[in-house]
Parts: structure tokens; sequence; C-alpha cells
């Protein structure tokens, strides 16, 4: 049996293929359309924001919110080194420093402790990334920010619907940005994103920054005297205070609104299914201390993936990798190099952190294949198999014995 590390999450439902059939008919237009506002009405229905705005990916949701800070040359952002890179670069693009905070060896994200000495006057933005699918500390994280007036960027892309004391992932900060790429709990059709705001000021931005800044003509006191006159729509700089933002191109269909708002349905069973499902994992693999899990039976974290660390050296866990796919067809990953080592970051200056955490973690990782279609021959077939190499390696047999 194989067991892939899948490119996709989910299997859709009859349901949610019929919801798609029928966009495709009925949508005009095709883009920025009833969906997506119904959509956007849906997520903040959902997770308790104030506004929230679909958009291609997440990584546009991105972009967006890095214009939003209106950086100036030499300013700060603390961001974790542990994390996947597009929660970085789009905030690069401006001069700004990156600065790499150290992760919690225990929850792999990072902490109020980790990113307090790291503030300085220049700090204009710290990015909390809910890697995994866990909530950080965010009330702590949140107290610390505002003490200093720092902006809060929640990058919740793999924490949809986690939640901690009530309150959903990406609704504590200033920003929430969501993912609904191939791999995540909630996918559309393979690319989406969301970005959620609490500022008014923003919210009344973003539809200009998504699309190419148009905007409807104001209502003059004459009015236009036909709808084509002098064009059908404006088209000028989204501006805040005097402050200029180019516009993007960053929309998302119809098709995928209508899709996502359908799945909204869904995503908390499939977080709990999967929560339940890594639970097992985990108890079921009690006596083998040298797979060190995060353990968190709560609505906290979403388990959209299940890492583990593995205890000795980092050829050990090579060898695990090894055996689990040669030996048994289980193909586990290794995820999140710490951006620092990256060629893109030490070209920018970025080549150093001081985060062992992230350091450590990554070089003893594994990343079970955890999509929410694996079937339960295949959950069997994988946990018999960890269990195996496990034994193998105690018994001290060497790969292809
Ligand atoms: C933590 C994190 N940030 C940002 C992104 C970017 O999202 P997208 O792939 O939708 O652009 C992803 C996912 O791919 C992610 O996992």
């Amino acid at each position: 049996m194989q067991v892939n590390f899948s490119g996709r999450a989910l299997r859709y439902t009859e349901e949610e293929i019929q919801v798609v059939v029928e966009a495709m008919r009925t949508a005009d237009p095709l883009t920025q359309g009833r969906f997506q506002n119904a959509f956007q009405e849906g997520f903040c229905a959902f997770n308790g924001a104030a506004h929230a705005f679909a958009m291609m990916n997440g990584t546009a949701a991105l972009e967006v919110a890095a214009q939003l800070c209106f950086f100036k040359e030499g300013d700060e952002v603390i961001i974790p080194s542990h994390t996947f890179t597009s929660s970085a670069y789009p905030f690069a693009r401006y001069g700004t420093k990156l600065v790499w905070a150290d992760i919690d060896p225990a929850t792999r994200v990072i902490t109020a402790e980790s990113i307090a000495p790291l503030i300085t006057p220049r700090t204009k933005l710290i990015i909390v990334v809910h890697l995994y699918g866990y909530v950080a500390d965010m009330p702590a994280i949140m107290a610390l920010a505002q003490k200093h007036g720092i902006l809060v960027l929640e990058d919740a892309c793999q924490a949809i619907g986690a939640e901690l004391d009530g309150v959903k992932a990406g609704n504590f900060g200033d920003f929430g940005v969501f993912s609904f790429h191939s791999h995540k709990n909630l996918t559309t059709l393979g690319e989406g994103g969301m970005l959620t705001v609490k500022d008014e000021r923003y919210a009344a931005l973003i539809p200009m920054l998504r699309h190419n800044g148009h905007r409807a003509f104001p209502a003059g006191p004459e009015g236009r005297p036909d709808y084509w006159i002098p064009a059908m729509g404006d088209v000028d700089f989204p501006e805040l205070d005097g402050q200029r933002l180019w516009p993007n191109n960053y929309c998302i269909g119809e098709v995928e609104c209508a899709l996502g708002l359908k799945q909204l349905e869904r995503v908390e069973r499939i977080n709990a299914e999967k929560r339940t499902r890594a639970l097992a994992f985990i108890d079921a693999l009690h006596d083998y201390p040298e797979l060190e899990f995060h353990r968190v039976d709560s609505l906290r974290h979403n388990y959209h993936l299940l890492p583990a660390r593995m205890r000795g050296t980092a050829l050990r866990r090579d060898d695990f990798i090894r055996r689990m796919f040669y030996e048994y067809g289980v193909k586990c990953v290794v995820q999140y190099c710490p951006l620092n080592r990256y060629p893109l970051y030490q070209k920018l200056g970025f080549g150093k952190a001081n985060c062992p955490n992230g350091d450590d973690f990554y070089d003893h990782m594994i990343s079970f294949p955890f999509q929410h279609c694996l079937t339960p021959e295949e959950f069997e077939h994988m946990l018999a198999s960890t269990r195996a190499v496990l034994d193998a390696q105690r018994s001290g047999k060497a790969h292809g014995q």
C-alpha cells in the first residue's frame, strides 16, 4: 500500500460539486459578484471578523496587508523564521528589516516571551503564524503589542476554525490572513484566500487594492448624464491620509466563492475529524517517546498538519523517513525550512537568526501524511509502519535488512 503526502486535502461531497456546477451555470459576472459577497458575509459570520475580503490566495491577502502597513525604509517586522515563505517576503519588499523570532519548542509557534526582546522603537508589525493549525498565545501577544503600539498580523493560513478562549484564529490582531490552497482544511478548487481587518479605514481601501483601483464614481450633485460617461467606473489610487497605494488584481472567481461558502458548513467537522485522528495516532504511539508530538485535545488546534520531532540525530530522522518511504510506501516530508537559510532571505541580508528552537525542530521534524481524505486503511498502514520502523531502529537493524 502507498500512502502519499497528497497534494490535495479533501474529497468534495456531491452537494459541494452541485454548488460548483450551479455557480458555473448561473454566475454573472464570473468574478466580483454575488457569490463573493455571500462568501465574505458567511466568513464573517463563521469567524467573527468585522470585515472579510476574498482574494485569489493567501499570499495576495498578505501582499495587501503589507501595503496597508505603509512601511517606511528601516521599519522592523518581527516574524518566526520557522514558517512558509509567503508569510515573510510580501513584507520585505518595502525595505523593511525582518527580525526572526524563535518558536517555543513544545508548541512550535512564537510567544510573547520570544517576541518581547526583539521589540525596538522601529518595530512596526508582528506577524504571528498559527503554524500547523495551532493558535499561538494571542492574548499575551496582543497585550505586548498594544503596550508598544505595534500592529499585529495573524497568518492563520493553516488555522481556519481553530480558536482560543472562544475567539477564532485571525480575530485577535489587526489583520487575519487565510489560505484556501489545495492542502488546506477548506479549499476553493486549489487556490483562494481571505483577508480580515478590524479597522474601517483599511476595509474601505481593500476593494480598490484588490481590483485595479476601480471604484464607483462618487454621486455628484448633478449625477452623471449616462452610465458610460465619462467612463463605466472610476480608477484611482487607494489613499489613506494622503498616502498612496498601487492597486493590484487579486480577485477570486465566483465559482470558488460559491464553493467556499458551501464548505464553511463542513469545515468544523473536518477540523474535528482531523483532531480525533491526530489524537488517536499520537496516543497509539505513546510507548515510542522518540517521537515528540504536540498533543492538544481542544479547539485550539485544527491539526491541519501532523508533525513530530524525532529525538536523536538528524540522521536518525532521515533514516526514519527513508524506511517509511522505501520499505512501507508512506511518504513523510520535512517542512518549513527556517527562512533565514534560503537564498532569497540571505540575499536580502536576513541570513542570520538566533532561533535555536526553530532550527532544531526543522532538523529533527517529520510531517506525516495528514490529508483529510486519508482512508482508514491508509491511516492504519501509516501507524503500523511507524511502529515497525521505530522497532527496527531500536533493534539497530540497518535500513534494507
Ligand atoms: C503559513 C502559511 N502562510 C501563507 C501561505 C500562503 O497561502 P497561499 O498558498 O494561499 O498563497 C500558506 C499556504 O500555502 C501557509 O501555510
